[in-house]
């Protein structure tokens, strides 16, 4: 069809093949970004040191950013599915709804997860549904919000909370999970500068061998609280992996205070703290594509910190932390 367009045109000049291959190839990477990436849904694994030495292994399913609107079959679908994968513990970091009417579906879709020790927080688009923006304001690191209508986060709240999940927000929470004692807290999303990191401040329980943060936004004024603190892990999500990256480069923004190199999967926070973020599972049904980045849960295998890694081993962590920078 494109060789016909050429064989019409009176002056196949050299600029015009090249604008048509261009915006051929445009509109081929907007189709596959929005079509097929945006719904290869994923399971990424990752192995992180982080508990107490001699604890068990612990099995962590981390999922964030579901953004689900009402008719989204497939991706339903796929995270009913989740539930084979057998975790000990379910981490959900916020931003579930993009609709007023999302919470049956995420409900339904999360039915086994719920029936499992789970934690959550919530994020922006819990709270508010989702408007149209300019795209360029996520180059801007601080730019202004623009709030949807307010969405049943309550709802969702006590279904969640009816099945047995807890709410970590601005509480610490201990529970053992599969042999392994854990101290969690939580905070509000910091995207929106909900977070009051002072009623959770001071050292978690030094008894729990796994000492978890949890934050929509990996924002690092909270990261360096709960770091300073002496958690082990903390799991946020929030980024969406940078949602459109480049082949060979990576996310072009984190939407947040990160740098990009953090922008998904497990890494370091300070001498002793340990980072995942994960990319989520949707996006914005008014930015729908993923280029580089696909959609994505993560099963989390928790094992046992090298000795020279602990608190207990190193006294001075805290400092150490601040010392060597991120
Ligand atoms: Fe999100």
């Amino acid at each position: 069809m494109v060789s016909d367009l050429y064989r019409r045109l009176p002056h196949r000049s050299t600029l015009n093949r090249a604008a048509l291959a261009t915006a051929g190839a445009a509109a081929l990477g907007i189709g596959y970004a929005s079509l097929i990436e945006r719904n290869a849904f994923t399971l990424r694994e990752a192995t992180m040191p982080v508990l107490a030495p001699g604890s068990a292994t612990l099995r962590v399913l981390h999922i964030s950013d579901l953004h689900m609107m009402p008719n989204q079959k497939l991706k339903q679908n796929w995270l009913r599915e989740l539930d084979r994968l057998d975790p000990d513990l379910v981490v959900n970091t916020g931003d579930n709804l993009s609709h007023l009417k999302s919470v049956p579906a995420v409900v339904q879709s999360m039915g086994g997860l719920l029936a499992r020790p789970g934690l959550f927080v919530f994020g922006s688009n819990d709270y508010f549904a989702p408007k149209p923006k300019n795209p360029l304001k996520y180059f801007k690191k601080e730019h202004r919000r623009v709030h949807g209508a307010p969405l049943p986060w309550a709802d969702l709240r006590a279904a969640f909370t009816e099945r047995g999940w807890l709410d970590v927000t601005h509480m610490h929470r201990e529970l053992e999970v599969a042999g392994v004692r854990i101290d969690a807290a939580g905070v509000d999303d910091p995207h929106l500068k909900r977070d009051r990191y002072d009623t959770i401040a001071g050292p978690p329980n030094p008894l729990a061998q796994l000492k978890l943060g949890i934050t929509h936004s990996p924002e690092p004024r909270v990261l360096d609280r709960f770091a300073d603190d002496g958690y082990d892990l903390i799991l946020a999500g929030h980024t969406h992996g940078g949602q459109l990256c480049l082949p060979f480069y990576g996310a072009l923004v984190t939407n947040c205070q990160l740098d990009r190199s953090r922008v998904k999967g497990p890494s370091r926070w300070g001498a002793h703290t340990r980072l995942h973020v994960s990319a989520g599972i949707g996006t914005s049904p008014y930015a729908p594509a993923r280029f580089c980045c696909r959609p994505e849960a993560t099963l989390l295998t928790l094992v046992p910190a090298p000795r020279e890694e602990t608190r207990s081993g190193r006294g001075s962590a805290a400092v150490e932390s601040a010392v060597l920078g991120r």
